[in-house]
């Protein structure tokens, strides 16, 4: 495999097998349509870089269809909500531009609604792009490029804030991005972003981060390398509890900031727990197939005592979990989920069915996996009343 930003050869050190696309639910009638791909994950040394090997086209995930709506939890309208403060707080020096990439149906950029900012999200996917609008967050439908970036005339070299979450490991081409952010920053101007945690992946083991849109799993040492490539520094990151164990990182020209004291100390923190070197993979490797032996042990254990399963949350995480452990609709009857266009399809490859919450709290199962377990807090507060009637379960501690 290529390392997709220094495009040196690097070597896979562990493969999933084959994957289905993990937002790919679907009818029965496409069962036999489905597109398949194998998934490994490789790491390029020189910039301390966790990334995919192959993926599909990203055009097959971010479709008109994108099933996900960043409005759908509380818990990330407050994180977006909070988000925003902060930027506002520490990196708002009379702003009049702000731009973010992967804006989904405007949640975040609603925060920072004003008539003196021009804000523009700019989001692949129709169906949560046409929300955004509905709602009156400027919004363009399109990928994010050097190419689309050139075509936003009132914002090169004059953006000062852009920003991003969950949303940059899921754009292969790293090194066109960079180059689209280049153009847009004003000489102050700063790019914030949020992603899962390679640090954190690897304390819990949460292997489930790692499927076709995530390209890319960062950490400060990789941030820092690959920014530098291209004139920039890392000068400032903030640990985040989103996704599981997320970091936000914020981005400058060259020495236009000082760079804080927490970049140099979660560096430090990175060596010793081997996150920016190849060993930190080789270990986290071992973790995933002792996780994998005992999910599958625990899953067979309850199955044999004729006991019923069934998942909490339609995630895309729940696609890696499943088909990495070999668990399909044999043990699990059903899974439940909020999302409107996920209920009444199936899950990828595995052919789980997808029902609503309400099917769920009246068909409790003996066993509730519950595969979005970030956000745990939220489901269990909402589930009070049916809490202890089930037997909660992950592949995670909970
Ligand atoms: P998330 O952890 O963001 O998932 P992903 O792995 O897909 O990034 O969870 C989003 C999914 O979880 C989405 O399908 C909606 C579902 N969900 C519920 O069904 N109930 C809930 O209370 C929450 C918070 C999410």
């Amino acid at each position: 495999m290529i390392c997709k930003i220094t495009k040196k050869k690097i070597r896979p050190f562990m493969s999933f097998g084959k994957m289905p696309i993990a937002n790919g639910f679907l009818h029965k009638k496409d069962f036999k349509k489905e597109f398949f791909f194998k998934m490994e994950v490789g790491f390029s040394k020189d910039i301390s870089l966790f990334q995919l090997n192959d993926h599909p086209k990203p055009k097959l995930m971010f479709n008109k269809n994108y099933p996900f709506f960043t409005s759908s939890s509380n818990y990330m309208i407050k994180h977006f909500e909070d988000y925003s403060k902060w930027i506002k707080e520490k990196y708002f020096n009379n702003v009049k531009n702000i731009i973010e990439i992967g804006s989904n149906d405007g949640t975040f950029l609603k925060n920072f609604k004003s008539k003196r900012i021009n804000i523009l999200g700019i989001e692949p996917s129709k169906n949560v792009a046409t929300i955004a609008k509905k709602n009156k967050i400027n919004t363009i439908n399109k990928f994010f490029s050097l190419k689309t970036a050139n075509t936003l005339k009132k914002f090169i070299n004059k953006t000062d804030i852009i920003c991003a979450a969950n949303a940059i490991c899921h754009i292969p081409d790293l090194t066109d991005l960079i180059k689209g952010i280049d153009k847009l920053l004003s000489k102050k101007g700063i790019f914030i972003f949020e992603e899962p945690y390679l640090g954190s992946m690897y304390k819990k083991t949460s292997y489930d981060q790692i499927y076709d849109e995530h390209i890319f799993m960062f950490s400060v040492s990789s941030v820092k390398k690959i920014f530098e490539l291209y004139n920039f520094d890392l000068i400032d990151v903030k640990a985040q509890k989103t996704h599981g164990g997320s970091m936000r990182y914020v981005i400058a020209r060259k020495g236009e900031y000082k760079i804080k004291n927490i970049v140099t100390n979660s560096l430090k923190n990175e060596k010793k727990a081997n996150i920016d070197k190849l060993k930190g993979c080789l270990d986290f490797k071992k973790k995933c197939e002792i996780s994998k032996k005992k999910l599958r042990n625990k899953i067979f254990s309850i199955k044999k005592k004729n006991k019923t399963i069934a998942g909490y949350a339609a995630t895309s995480k729940s696609t890696t979990i499943l088909n990495y452990c070999g668990i399909d609709n044999r043990h699990i009857d059903f899974i439940c989920d909020t999302t409107k266009d996920k209920v009444g399809k199936f899950t990828p490859k595995t052919h789980i069915p997808i029902v609503n919450i309400k099917y769920f709290r009246k068909n409790l199962p003996d066993y509730t996996f519950l595969f979005a377990w970030n956000h745990k807090e939220e489901i269990y507060k909402k589930e009070k009343k049916i809490l202890k009637k089930t037997n909660w379960i992950a592949h995670v501690e909970i």
